[in-house]
């Protein structure tokens, strides 16, 4: 299967061509900005880049660059850029970095672009695998002679992550592979095997639990406790309209795993739905303690900034003095997904990084209320005071958190 990497903020032009593209049986990959570019291009090789080189956070000249200028790391990706109108600066920038054609918008329509797409892959090898790739793992697979790749469950940020059969314990587990900077300097990769050994610390049924880290052929890998189910996402969607005193018993269960933690000292740093494991029951495991942020630093310290949603990260993060080790961060965390899990939309809609980490800072969000004049006032009350733009201001520990949580009462 042949990898597009879309290039495009505009959320409509993206869903046409990811819809057209993965029914031609293309895998896809999106990106609305440098960042997401460069963390996609930082664990795959795409066999094509589709590009609209003008956006809000103008950087399309430094995303052609990463792409094909000198210091790519695959220079021969074939480019194709969209753009929505003609600029001489972007066509002579796109010329210069040998792009196969810089089209129009208006005047290329869709099903010409995915032709096109098609005849300049059609006599092209497969793009090389990465070495880290973990899309070369594939079923039947053993890695490390023990862990036999079932499936793949899920690709995130740092990796991906199979369902594989541990050979040695007989038993299912979740592999975690890690796209790691291969020549890390040996401190780092300490640092991130304690911030890991300290994860398995946490022992608690609504924790997802960590067995073991490793590392084989230069991959290294953590494996866990497999969770069948969903993540919170996918699965509010599929258990459409349940009512709000099964949502909350969700956040109770996740308020109990952040609050085992933060007993012994470790903070999550990184909820989010993906993060938020349920299963067909209902039971709740919260997974990646300590574990996204080692590998993020990784990232963030040997390549280009690398970070990643900030949708759910509190304002302080931004600021260079901020204590990483506060547990009012994941109260935070937890407060925005809460809003975004209640109402059905994120509190602050952002389109650039930049934009959303601003909104966040300002802390005007839209009341619950305003968006639904039924919005229950106890529950809009938590909601907002566990997202405070002012940690001191929020609650100030999980306990508050279980307590304002038990307190609601509701009839469905
Ligand atoms: N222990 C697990 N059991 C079952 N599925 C899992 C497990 N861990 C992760 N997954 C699935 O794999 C997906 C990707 O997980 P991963 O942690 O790689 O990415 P993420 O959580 O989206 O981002 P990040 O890399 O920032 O953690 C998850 O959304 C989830 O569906
Ligand atoms: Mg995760």
């Amino acid at each position: 299967m042949r990898t597009i990497l879309i290039v495009e903020e505009n959320r409509m032009f993206q869903k046409m061509y990811q819809n057209l593209l993965t029914g031609r049986n293309f895998e896809i990959l999106l990106a609305s900005n440098y960042n997401e570019c460069v963390r996609h291009l930082q664990t795959t090789t795409p066999d094509l880049v589709l590009m609209n080189p003008i956006n809000t956070s103008n950087d399309g000249i430094s995303i052609m660059e990463r792409i094909r200028g000198p210091g790519a790391v695959n220079k021969s990706i074939p480019l194709l850029v969209i753009s929505p109108k003609d600029d001489i600066q972007l066509r002579k920038e796109a010329q210069r970095l040998g792009a196969v054609d810089f089209l129009i918008k208006h005047l290329a329509p869709p099903k010409a672009v995915i032709k096109r797409i098609e005849s300049i892959l059609e006599h092209r090898q497969p793009a090389p695998r990465h070495a880290l790739d973990p899309r070369s793992l594939k079923q039947g697979d053993v890695l490390d002679d023990r862990y036999e790749i079932l499936e793949r469950v899920g690709k995130g940020g740092q990796g991906a992550v199979f369902r594989a059969h541990d050979r040695r314990l007989e038993e299912e587990v979740a592999l975690k592979i890690l796209i790691l900077n291969p020549e890390l300097a040996e401190e780092l990769l300490e640092t991130f095997l304690r911030e890991v050994k300290l994860s398995r610390k946490v022992a608690h049924s609504n924790v997802v639990r960590v067995h073991d880290v490793g590392q084989s052929g230069g991959v290294h890998y953590i494996t866990m406790e497999f969770v069948s189910g969903s993540d919170l996402n996918q699965y509010i969607y599929d258990n459409w309209g349940i009512g709000y005193r099964q949502l909350k018993d969700i956040f109770v269960q996740v308020a109990q795993a952040l609050n085992a933690a933060h007993q012994i000292g470790i903070v999550h740093r990184d909820i989010k739905p993906q993060n938020i494991l349920i299963t067909p029951s209902g039971h709740v495991k919260v997974a990646d303690f300590g574990i996204a942020t080692a590998a993020g630093a990784m990232l963030k310290s040997t390549s280009e900034l690398s970070i990643g949603t900030p949708d759910y990260m509190a304002p302080e993060t931004a600021q260079p003095n901020c204590n990483l080790a506060d547990p009012r961060l994941d109260i935070y965390s937890m407060g925005v997904v809460m809003y975004e899990t209640f109402t059905g939309v994120l509190p602050y809609e952002g389109k650039t990084i930049v934009e959303k980490i601003q909104l966040h800072l300002e802390g005007k969000v839209r009341l619950p209320s305003a968006l639904n004049p039924h919005f229950p006032r106890p529950l809009e009350h938590v909601i907002l005071t566990a997202m405070h733009r002012w940690p001191s201001k929020r609650f100030q520990d999980m306990n508050e958190v279980l307590v304002a949580l038990h307190r609601l009462r509701f009839n469905q």
